[in-house]
C-alpha cells in the first residue's frame, strides 16, 4: 500500500530539479528540494480578477497571523481540499470573500488535518491535504461547493480549465488581495515528462509551459476547475520560476484519491457521531 520512491526516480528528481545544488549534502538537498518545489504562497500570471458571482469554493487558507498560507477549495459543508506541503502553520480557513481585505466572510477554526499517507515532499507526488472544519459552514453568502470528480478521468490535450488563486502574481511579487484567475490548457502526460523526467504519478500538467499563463508561489492547494469539476489542486512549478513558458505546472489529481477522499470524509463523520 505504500508509494515507493525508487533510488533511481530519487536521484534523477535531484539531478533534473535542482541542478545547481547537486554538490551539497544530502541534507541540504533535501531541505531545499523542498522549498524549490514549494508553490508556498503560489500567485496567478497573467491572470484576471475573478468574477464577485464565479468560485465561491474558493478558500484562503491561513495561519494565527490572519496571513494568507495557501488556497483550497471547499467540497461540502465540513471539508476544505488543499495541499499537503500547505501543512506548516495553518490554523483556520477564509470562505466568501474574493478579497481578503473586505471583512465580510466565514472564518473557520481547522479541526484537523489529514495529509495523504504516502505524502513525503513535494515534488514526490500525493500533495493533497484534507482539512475538517470545526463547524459547518453556512452555505449563502458566496459560499458554494465544488464537485470533485466521481471517478478516474482522462482530460483531452489543450483542454481549457482555470486556476484560481491569492498568490504571486510574477516570480518576486507578493500574495494579492483579490482573487485572481486564469485560463490554463491541458498538457498530455508525455509532453509534460519531457520536461519533467521523473515527473511523480497521479498528477495533471497544465499551463506554464507553451503558454506565458500559470500559477505561482501562494496558490499551492488551490483547485484546477474543468467543466466546473475541481480535477487538480496546485502543487508546484520549476524553481519557483513564474516567469512562464518555463515547464508545465504540476497538480495532483483529484480523481486518483478520489476513494481516499471518501474514506477520509466517512470516517470523521463516524468520529463526529461518536462525540
Ligand atoms: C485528527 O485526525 C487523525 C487522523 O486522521 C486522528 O488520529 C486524530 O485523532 C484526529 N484528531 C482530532 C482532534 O480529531
Ligand atoms: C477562458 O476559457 C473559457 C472557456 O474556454 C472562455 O469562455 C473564456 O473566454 C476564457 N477566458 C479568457 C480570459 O480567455
Ligand atoms: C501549444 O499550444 C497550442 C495552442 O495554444 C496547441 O495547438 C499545441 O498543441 C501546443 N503544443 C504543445 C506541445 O503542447
Ligand atoms: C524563468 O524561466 C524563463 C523561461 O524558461 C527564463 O527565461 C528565465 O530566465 C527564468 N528565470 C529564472 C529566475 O530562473
Amino acid at each position: 500500500m505504500f508509494w515507493h520512491v525508487s533510488d533511481d526516480s530519487v536521484r534523477s528528481a535531484k539531478l533534473c530539479y535542482c541542478p545547481l545544488i547537486v554538490q551539497w549534502n544530502v541534507n541540504f538537498i533535501l531541505v531545499s528540494f523542498t522549498l524549490l518545489f514549494s508553490a508556498h504562497g503560489s500567485d496567478i500570471i497573467h491572470g484576471t480578477k475573478a468574477p464577485e458571482n464565479s468560485m465561491h469554493y474558493m478558500a484562503s487558507v491561513q495561519n494565527k497571523k490572519g496571513e494568507h498560507v495557501c488556497g483550497g477549495f471547499l467540497i461540502n459543508e465540513d471539508f476544505v481540499v488543499s495541499a499537503a506541503h500547505c501543512n506548516d502553520s495553518p490554523t483556520h480557513v477564509v470562505l466568501g470573500k474574493h478579497n481578503l481585505k473586505n471583512g465580510n466572510h466565514q472564518k473557520i477554526k481547522i479541526e484537523n488535518k489529514t495529509i495523504h499517507e504516502n505524502y513525503q515532499q513535494v515534488g514526490l507526488g500525493n500533495d493533497i491535504m484534507l482539512i475538517k472544519l470545526s463547524e459547518k459552514v453556512k452555505l449563502c453568502h458566496g459560499v458554494e461547493i465544488i464537485q470533485i470528480p466521481h471517478a478516474e478521468i482522462n482530460l483531452k490535450e489543450n483542454q481549457v480549465c482555470q486556476v484560481a488563486g491569492w498568490g504571486k502574481t510574477e516570480t518576486h511579487g507578493k500574495p494579492v488581495d483579490e482573487l485572481m484567475v486564469v485560463n490554463v490548457s491541458v498538457i498530455t502526460s508525455k509532453n509534460c515528462e519531457e520536461q519533467w523526467p521523473g515527473l511523480p504519478a497521479n498528477v495533471i500538467c497544465a499551463g506554464g509551459y507553451n503558454t506565458t499563463k500559470g500559477f505561482c508561489q501562494g496558490d499551492s492547494g488551490g483547485p484546477l476547475v474543468c467543466h466546473g469539476f475541481a480535477v487538480g489542486v496546485v502543487s508546484f512549478n520549476y524553481y519557483k520560476n513564474c516567469t512562464y513558458p518555463d515547464k508545465p505546472n504540476i497538480y495532483t489529481d483529484i480523481s486518483k484519491y478520489r476513494k481516499w477522499i471518501d474514506e477520509v470524509l466517512r470516517k470523521k463523520l463516524i468520529q463526529c457521531q461518536m462525540k
